[in-house]
């Protein structure tokens, strides 16, 4: 679903040219669960702004369902952010004023729904991150990981093809964490939702599908893991 072809990203500091990506190519299948590793500076959060469409490359294709992206002008791009893309980030970036329910119709609400249908869809995904009997608290009435929840419910709101996630369990204890995991785990595979997260944790390895290594903004190494969190589940 997503073909990526010779990626380079360069960023300029004044004359200094930072090479961030240097030549990637790879492809993520729908349904994947992957995991972006590699030691800080390697370039995963460049790698996730530019298949998410938020920033653009100095060099290579992108390709989404068969379209190359390049081809997309601004409004087509933030239209396709909006109907195809969820994002979390490590700060979840909820709004402080709003409610729980409001936070994710926000999110619907700029889609062009009616209001209902967002009120809807709002609840139905915070029902399924767990959240039902929040919807009327304000972030600071959250745990951590509840407010991680919220994010996700938001980013998964719009019925995303693909989610992009930069260190989502980086703010996080390790129970709160794995309760991230999980989730992630069950949208996956009970909705078959592609997932692509960024990771510097050891242990969440056991969650991905596959891991691409990162390295001085090149692919170090793919690898497809036999034994995924799907598996060991059956032994628990
Ligand atoms: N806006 C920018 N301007 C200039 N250089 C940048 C910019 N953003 C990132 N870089 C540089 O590009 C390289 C890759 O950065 P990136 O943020 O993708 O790394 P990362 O793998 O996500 O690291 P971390 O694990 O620390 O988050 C780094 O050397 C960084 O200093
Ligand atoms: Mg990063």
């Amino acid at each position: 679903m997503i073909r990526v072809f010779g990626l380079e990203k360069i960023y300029h500091l004044g004359v200094v040219k930072v090479p961030a990506l240097q030549g990637v190519s790879f492809e993520i299948h729908r349904g994947d669960f992957l995991g972006l590793m590699g030691p800080s500076g390697s370039g995963k959060s460049t790698m996730l702004h530019l298949l998410g469409l938020l920033d653009y490359p100095t060099a290579g294709t992108i390709e989404i369902d068969g379209i190359d992206v390049s081809d997309l002008d601004d409004d087509e791009r933030t239209d396709y952010r909006l109907r195809k893309m969820g994002y979390i980030f490590q700060d979840y970036a909820l709004v402080a004023e709003l409610t729980v329910l409001e936070n994710v119709m926000l999110t619907a609400l700029a889609q062009g729904k009616t209001d209902a249908e967002c009120r809807v869809a709002s609840t139905n995904v915070l029902s399924i991150v767990g959240l039902s009997n929040r919807l009327d608290h304000l972030p600071k009435e959250l745990s951590g990981g509840e407010q991680q929840r919220v994010a996700i419910a938001r980013s998964m709101v719009n019925r995303p093809i693909i989610l992009f996630a930069d260190e989502p369990c980086a703010n996080l204890d390790t129970a709160n964490s794995r309760a991230v995991l999980d989730q992630f785990h069950t949208i996956n595979e009970e909705l078959g939702q592609t997932i692509v997260m960024v990771s510097h944790e050891e242990w969440h390895k056991e969650y991905f599908h596959r891991i691409i290594y990162l390295k001085d903004g090149q692919i170090e190494a793919d690898e497809r893991r036999q034994h995924h969190r799907k598996d060991d589940e059956d032994r628990s």
